[in-house]
């Protein structure tokens, strides 16, 4: 049951539609250019990273996913690294010898292990130092790094050095546009990184012919009969993102829901994640104006509308370089696109979110 298989895919003929990203992904990448992949939640970033690295692997590099979800800080990094290392085909033995003289670092018979370092900045230096001496190139990749925000000046100096000094080293990113993300992709010029940031491939959602045909098959592959126009009106409300496609088949196809139950379940999930990301976004933000100018926006807005609802949920009047700053913001975390002077939110699960719950 490829297709709506809820875990990330891992080999080309699983991966759907995105035969243009993925030739893309792999070329930057044998070219020795770091990459940012972006899209909203579920878009399928992780499947793009885990199905290049088969390409990747086939054409030499040696691939090293790091998942950092919780991982927060320089330990959680480490820990993370450890594991990456290890499930990469062949690797941990290859660096087992320059490993063993890192301090908080051992190797035993799961290959790297992480101890409590004194220093875990520079064990984290070392540590890929290692794997930078060894002969033959290297893709690491830094999934969800939005979670390493705290330490994030420290990450940046120890990326900056590797960008220096091994250029067989090779960095993927994904993550949540903003926070560290936005300083990777748009570093200033005191930024460690400036003049070195990577190249960014976006995950659109599917079109409606794609995300028809991917739910064709899906359930095709299944062997399960659901009428066309419950599949229209699935496409319609998950508007195209593979996530929540997977999610909706699946639960018609092995929870063996009926398609009502399948869609509001899906959608339910869908508005739990996006609630999530938004509550992530909105730390230390001015949050009753972002809330307001998010929630004009989910209607699609002009400028003075954005601004009256902004003074509004304010309970004050606003100027403009506040309206300014909120939208601005609000675009370089891909929340909303302005076109023409018109600003809309985007994704569906989002627009959702903001016209139908609470959000105070
Ligand atoms: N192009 C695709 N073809 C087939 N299935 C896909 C595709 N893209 C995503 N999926 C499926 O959608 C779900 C989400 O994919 P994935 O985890 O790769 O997305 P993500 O963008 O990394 O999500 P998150 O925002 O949660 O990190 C998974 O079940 C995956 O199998
Ligand atoms: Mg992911």
């Amino acid at each position: 049951m490829p297709l709506f298989d809820l875990n990330p895919k891992e080999s080309p003929k699983e991966l759907f539609a995105r035969e243009k990203e993925l030739d893309e992904l792999v070329r930057l990448t044998e070219a020795k250019r770091w990459v940012a992949i972006l899209g909203p939640r579920m878009a399928g970033k992780t499947s793009l990273i885990k199905v290049a690295n088969v390409k990747l692997e086939n054409a030499g590099f040696k691939t090293v996913y790091v998942n950092l979800w919780g991982a927060q800080r320089t330990q959680g990094l480490l820990n993370a690294l450890a594991r990456g290392l290890n499930s990469s085909k062949g690797l941990s033995q290859k660096i087992k010898d320059g490993v063993r003289r890192i301090e908080g670092v051992s190797f035993g018979p799961g290959g790297v292990a992480i101890s409590a370092p004194k220093k875990p900045m520079t064990t984290t230096w070392d540590l890929l130092t290692a794997i930078g001496r060894e002969a033959g190139d290297y893709v690491i990749e830094l999934d969800e790094i939005q979670e390493l925000a705290v330490i994030s000046g420290h990450l940046l100096k120890i990326l900056a050095n590797i960008f220096n000094t091994y250029s067989n080293i090779v960095f993927v990113f994904t993550g949540s546009m903003f926070g560290l993300m936005k300083t990777l992709l748009e570093p200033g010029p005191s930024s460690p990184l400036y003049g070195r940031s990577p190249a960014k491939i976006y995950l659109q959602p599917f079109k409606k012919e794609q995300a028809t045909s991917f739910l064709r098959r899906g359930f095709q592959e299944c062997d399960v009969k659901v009428s066309e126009n419950l599949i229209d009106e699935a496409v319609e409300k998950l508007d195209g993102v593979p996530g929540w496609l997977t999610l909706y088949g699946n639960n018609i196809a092995v929870r063996k829901l009926h398609h009502k139950d399948a869609l509001n379940e899906t959608i339910s999930e869908g508005l739990k994640i996006v609630k999530d990301e938004l509550e992530h976004y909105l730390e230390g933000r001015d949050r009753a104006g972002h809330i307001s100018a998010l929630k004009a926006t989910a209607t699609v807005a002009r400028w003075t509308e954005i601004k009256g609802a902004v003074g509004i949920g304010k309970g004050s009047t606003v100027n403009d370089a506040t309206v300014y700053n909120i939208l601005e913001s609000l675009k370089a975390a891909m929340l909303i696109k302005e076109e023409k002077g018109v600003y809309r939110v985007d994704d569906p699960m989002m627009k959702t979110l903001l016209l139908t719950s609470k959000l105070t």
